[in-house]
């Protein structure tokens, strides 16, 4: 696997890859890797000829300075897990090389960016469009590949593909979770243990109310079942949304869409945690 850090060897890579007419697959990442992120390579291996990760905590998306200086990074085991994967090549600039200028582009995805994840982190898809529509003009990859535990993530990345008319295809991927069912995420290492058990109920109430929903208990009453089951002061609740599965337009009754979302972000400790089900 190649270990690039520059924009011209990249470059350099990429383009004789694309001679010899390889589709290239993309996935971008901000590190700390775990087995949901390689399933996002693997996903890529099994569609296109060259896969290309990239690993940049990008500074632009963080609204807190403290989440952004405690993110994990593991960049020797990032590298370790993507060749055993099957990577072709790992992308891993440095802040400089990304923005050699501050980066003042303002997006604006209409209602999209400004609730759920976007009313709770302020900047934070505006920062999220400006590296991957980076990351994208750098890369020019045929198809890219993104988990769907950031739902609103996808839909955002898809909105810029529209906006900005890149040719690229974005595959959204299944969530990957630990065996008590918690979503794989980089912010897991984070918790002390206790927290780390007391997330594992996260999942579970995601599913309880999988199982309400389909008994026909209507959105307002899910609400007060979340806050009851997540009301020891370890949780501290962002927002529960049950949404359209569709426009992620938000929903206080399930007759006003067809496909419906649950989403969650919850504070466990210091740590914020976020994950969604699919309800049916
Ligand atoms: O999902 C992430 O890890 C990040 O938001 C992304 C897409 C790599 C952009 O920094």
């Amino acid at each position: 696997m190649l270990i690039l850090t520059k924009i011209s060897h990249l470059e350099t890579f990429l383009s004789q890859k694309r001679s010899q007419g390889s589709i290239i697959g993309f996935v971008p990442t901000m590190g700390a890797l775990h087995e949901g992120h390689i399933s996002l390579i693997k996903a890529s291996k099994n569609v296109t000829d060259v896969t290309v990760c990239s690993i940049f905590v990008n500074p632009t998306q963080f609204n807190d300075k403290k989440d952004l200086e405690r993110y994990p990074k593991t960049p020797e085991k990032d590298v370790m897990m993507l060749e055993k994967a099957g990577c072709d090549a790992v992308f891993m600039p440095d802040a400089e090389e990304i923005y050699p200028e501050i980066d003042e582009r303002r997006f604006d995805f209409g209602y999209l960016d400004k609730i759920l994840e976007g009313a709770h982190r302020p900047g934070h898809f505006n920062g999220v469009a400006q590296v991957v529509s980076i990351l994208f003009n750098l890369v020019k990859p045929d198809k890219a590949f993104f988990g769907q535990k950031d739902y609103q993530q996808v839909m955002i990345i898809k909105a810029l593909v529209k906006q900005l008319h890149y040719p690229i295809e974005i595959v959204p991927c299944p969530i990957l979770r630990e065996k008590d069912g918690l979503a794989m995420s980089s912010r897991n290492t984070l918790l002390t243990p206790d927290e780390r058990k007391a997330a594992s109920l996260i999942p579970i109430v995601m599913n309880e109310v999988n199982e309400l929903s389909r008994k026909g208990t209507e959105i307002p009453e899910l609400k007060k079942h979340i806050e009851e089951r997540l009301k020891d002061p370890i949780y501290k609740i962002d927002y529960f949304a049950v949404c359209d599965a569709d426009t992620l337009k938000e929903l206080n009754s399930f007759s006003e869409a067809k496909y419906h979302v649950a989403l969650i972000a919850c504070f466990v400790g210091k740590i914020r945690l976020i994950d969604n089900i699919i309800l049916h």
